[in-house]
């Protein structure tokens, strides 16, 4: 006889009245390799049949069934049961985070989708009849194509968005699966709109607004690896020459205070951060005191002084020989991507 198995669901009915609540079905899954979204089904058809979701293709295609599962997003029928299991043979299935739920494991996307159309997500042409081949087609060079592979397999599920933390501080950042998209016109050479687009990307909610929790990364079921994309968009940003923004002087200044003493002097980050004076009063003074006044950190009047705060760490001269060997691996990128020639 097969396993027993738990499924806890949280439910939720808005036509109820009641809160939501969690539910447990205790079953034998419907076989021993039984995908997340089969013991759903199973319980739909044979234990609950009130039960609500979203699914299609089951075959991580259609984008339909990201749920959150043991707490991270998750696209439930492209992943087995027994890799969830806890030490009671419990799994956990809760509806995507950070959108309102509709009802059960349905949630509302609009705001997911109202991200992705805002950042244009099709390709501009200024001449619609430029460059095509006599048969219509606008062909792209394989290597120009391999810098959009990745994102263009995005099936826009919404598992990033689930665990997506600078979404859920901040519901005006675009995410992880809009800012993939981006990418993908950004780096697509049929456009003609990337320097429009790289400079609305980077305002406020943008690419630089995105904290590296690599959450997307963990949840993606494709090869997108959003934050990775979000990378590739600040280094186009940073070849078009869009530096006059806190996102990109927090890269610089993050790489300046390193080369300092080889610590990362948090101090100083935001300080290197800001575009001005009036910012600095503006913005990061009464954010420093609220953050004293909550104990999140203790003010020093050693960080009052210009300089470097830290004894240098030991292998400091190694520290700068990456970064130097960095800075010259990315300048012979920018040389070839400008097409001058290799003098090495
Ligand atoms: S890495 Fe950035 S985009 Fe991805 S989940 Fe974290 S904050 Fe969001
Ligand atoms: S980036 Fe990945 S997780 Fe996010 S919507 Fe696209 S396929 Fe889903
Ligand atoms: S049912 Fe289509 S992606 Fe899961």
């Amino acid at each position: 006889m097969s396993e027993m198995i738990t499924f806890r669901i949280r439910r939720f009915n808005p036509e109820s009245g009641e809160e939501a609540y969690y539910e447990d079905f205790t079953f034998e899954p419907p076989n021993p390799e039984a995908t997340l979204l089969d013991c759903i089904n199973h319980i739909k058809w044979h234990i609950d049949g009130t039960l609500t979701y979203r699914m299609s293709c089951r075959s991580a295609i259609c984008g339909s069934c990201a749920m959150r599962v043991n707490g991270g997003g998750q696209l439930v029928c492209n992943a087995q049961f027994h890799d969830f299991l806890d030490e009671n043979g419990m799994v956990t299935i809760e509806p995507v985070g950070n959108m309102p739920v509709v009802k059960d494991l349905v949630t509302d996307f609009s705001d997911f989708w109202n991200k992705v159309h805002s950042v244009n997500p099709y390709v501009q042409y200024a001449d619609e009849s430029a460059e095509r081949s006599n048969d219509g087609e606008h062909r792209m060079d394989p290597s120009d194509f391999a810098k959009i592979d990745e994102a263009s397999t995005c099936i826009l599920c919404g598992a990033c968005y689930s665990e997506c933390v600078s979404y859920e501080a901040d519901r005006n950042f675009l995410g992880p699966a809009a800012l993939a998209k981006a990418q993908r016109l950004v780096n697509d050479t049929r456009d003609e709109t990337k320097h429009e687009r790289l400079e609305a990307l980077s305002e406020y909610g943008g690419m630089w607004d995105c904290a590296h929790c690599f959450a997307c990364v963990q949840a993606c079921p494709k090869p997108v690896n959003p934050l990775y994309r979000i990378i590739d968009l600040r280094r186009e940003a940073h070849k078009e020459g869009f530096h006059d923004n806190n996102g990109s002087r927090h890269a610089r200044g993050f790489v300046e205070i390193i080369e300092e003493s080889g610590w990362l002097d948090e101090a100083k980050l935001p300080v290197k951060s800001v575009g001005s004076v009036g910012e600095w009063v503006a913005d990061l003074l009464p954010m420093g005191v609220r953050m004293g006044l909550k104990n999140k950190y203790r003010p020093n009047p050693i960080h009052l002084i210009p300089g470097r705060h830290h004894p240098e760490i030991p292998k400091m001269e190694e520290v700068k020989t990456i970064i130097q060997k960095t800075r010259l691996d990315k300048e012979d990128e920018t040389a070839e991507a400008e097409g001058e020639p290799d003098n090495g």
